[in-house]
């Protein structure tokens, strides 16, 4: 949900900011703006325009921008339309402070009228250009930069990740309240002892500079100079802070030989599963005992993690015999009346930062409930809010979608339903077989699959049925389907489409069919129920049956069925958007890491 970067170092930076922010664009591409500057100089320059980052590249040409320090920023739109205007980076009118800015400013328009009221005419109609229009006025009024920052944050209510630079002052700002931002630090190879810094939204956007990082934390902010300063906003003490350093290398965020991000991803995972869970034993040990002593369980997630949420429910009542409550986190609130301190809410999230999971959070922690949660991203907001923290290990998810995050929930927590009830080495061993299945997948169906694309790619609407653990099956592999190739789809329990949405069925409606070897024969006979009306059927299973008009064959995992089981959902919604003409790695309307509410 926008991505912003600063850098601070070397001159001619405008291709490292212009490498750094094409990194970011998974979080948004509604527009794309830079504004650069030399050090101790007083000239700022400022292009941006609408549009993905190549496009507007071309026309605006960037790297001729001149300076050793600047911003950047790539637009998921949330206050004001898609227009030159409200992109980034913005600016006072006296044309002095430049910010970009990640996050939702919930009292913008209180402070919009303050700034009219002050006779000051706005240039956008956004919520970000307050922060630059207050930071200029308090600076006029004497105080320091430094000052006015805090000034400027102090009057902001919401949320905010932003870095910025003042015409008439040295260095770069930033400043963060729930929303992203890191700092990446490297000596420059020059033997010097100078130091070049990288700030952004997320790690990959610098990872082929460096993997020295410091975390930004809520209520913090400061200025790069020579080296940075870091403040509370609230009681304006300095802080001191450990770097940190990130093993994620920089080929796992780079496309190699792959046509997309989501085809690389889909890949990654015959190794990304078996890392998952290579975990600490004694993380293991202690998460399962937190899970057995619980009083009441909740696995909380959005979009694709609350899938693997639903997915995880079923294994834990068939292998841990224990109940879990499954809730999308935007709903969690309501149950508030039933947290305490034995509840155990498991957050699952691939970045760490969707707002959504933080809100639930936040919730059970006021409640006294403990938090563990499964999460991609290391230092993310969510690994630090948590009591403990099972981390994915399947390195950054650049494409929009998630693929590899989603299995990686799923062996995770099929691990954990195990490990609860002593079984962990049987959990292990499905989990090592279904990476092995990942392969046989692609290979022997990539082809088939593209050709069903080709004989479905016009249909309007879709459907996925499966039951018992297929059927969070249904509803992720709908979720793919609809986001990548914006063909309407649904996944249902096999046994309720009779209960309505059988009458959507026509001649040729395709319709995925996902068996377990334990629902087999029910599924069948749902299935032979949308075949006699027309349907088109697809079967995913390990048997071949007459009702399929398309069969993909995949191996017989038990537990472990879903995570072979989408793998061909994920190529099949990969080949409809090809077919359809869509950008797999760039769904429209979508950004990866919600961070709005
Ligand atoms: C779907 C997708 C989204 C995310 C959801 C939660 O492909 O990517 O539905 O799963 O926004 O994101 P995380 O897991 O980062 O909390």
């Amino acid at each position: 949900m926008c991505g912003i970067v600063a850098y601070k170092g070397k001159e001619g930076c405008s291709d490292i900011l212009l490498s750094c922010i094409k990194n970011l664009e998974y979080r948004g591409y509604d527009s794309i703006g830079m504004a650069l500057a030399a050090d101790k100089s007083n000239s700022i320059e400022i292009r941006k325009d609408v549009g993905p980052i190549d496009l507007v590249d071309e026309k605006l040409n960037f790297t001729s921008m001149q300076g050793n320090k600047g911003i950047a920023h790539t637009r998921w739109a949330t206050t004001g339309s898609v227009t030159k205007e409200n992109s980034h980076p913005h600016f006072s009118s006296d044309q002095k402070v430049y910010v970009v800015h990640n996050g939702i400013i919930e009292n913008y328009q209180e402070l919009r009228k303050e700034l009219t009221d002050l006779g000051i005419t706005l240039n956008s109609e956004t919520d970000s250009e307050v922060i630059p229009q207050f930071i200029a006025i308090f600076v006029k009024e004497g105080s320091s930069l430094i000052d006015a920052i805090r000034k400027t944050i102090l009057k902001i209510k919401g949320s905010f990740a932003i870095v910025g630079m003042h015409e008439d002052e040295e260095g770069i700002f930033f400043a963060r309240k729930e929303s992203p931002l890191v700092i990446g630090m490297k000596e420059t190879s020059d033997g010097s002892g100078e130091k070049e810094f990288f700030a952004a939204s997320d790690v990959p956007a610098f990872l082929s500079y460096t993997n020295e990082v410091y975390y930004i934390e809520d209520n913090e902010y400061g200025i790069i100079k020579e080296d940075i300063v870091f403040r509370d906003i609230i009681d304006n003490k300095i802080i001191k802070k450990e770097i940190q350093h990130i093993n994620w290398d920089i080929d796992q965020a780079k496309k190699g030989e792959y046509a997309h991000f989501m085809l690389k991803e889909i890949h990654e995972q015959k190794n990304t599963i078996v890392k998952s869970i290579q975990q600490p034993s004694s993380l293991v040990e202690e998460v399962s005992d937190i899970l057995k002593n619980a009083f009441g369980i909740f696995f909380v997630g959005c979009g694709t993690s609350y899938h693997a949420a639903v997915s995880a429910s079923y294994v834990f009542t068939h292998v841990a015999k224990r109940h879990v409550n499954v809730t999308i986190a935007s709903e969690f609130r309501n149950y508030k009346d039933y947290l305490t301190d034995k509840t155990v809410v498991v957050a699952i999230s691939q970045s760490g930062e969707t707002a959504d999971l933080i809100d639930a959070i936040k919730t059970a922690k006021e409640k006294g409930s403990k938090v563990v949660s499964i999460v991609n991203v290391m230092g993310s907001t969510i690994t630090r809010m948590s009591d403990k923290n099972i981390m994915m290990n399947a390195g950054p998810e650049i494409c929009v979608l998630s693929t590899k995050s989603y299995t990686s929930q799923l062996a995770i927590l099929l691990l954990l339903a195990h490990a609860i009830v002593d079984k962990e080495e049987k959990a292990k061993e499905l989990i090592r077989k279904a990476g092995e299945e990942v392969t046989k997948i692609i290979d022997n169906n990539f082809l088939l699959l593209e050709k069903i694309a080709e004989k479905i790619k016009e249909e309007n609407s879709m459907f996925l049925i499966g039951r018992d653990l297929a059927y969070p099956s249904a509803l992720e592999g709908a979720l793919k389907i609809k986001e990548v190739s914006y063909i309407h789809a649904e996944g249902f329990p096999g046994g309720e489409l009779k209960h309505g949405t059988i009458a959507l069925i026509e001649k040729g409606t395709p319709c995925i069919v996902l068996t377990t070897e334990a629902t087999r024969d029910m599924i069948i006979s749902n299935a032979s129920e949308i075949k006699v009306r027309g349907g088109y059927m697809i079967g995913i299973n390990s048997k071949e049956n007459e009702v399929y008009d398309e069969f993909i064959k995949i191996g017989e995992l038990g537990h472990a069925n879903p995570i072979a089981m989408i793998i061909p959902i994920q190529i099949l919604a990969y080949h409809l958007a090809l077919k359809r003409g869509c950008n797999p790695d760039k769904p429209r309307n979508l950004a990866k890491s919600v961070t709005v509410k």
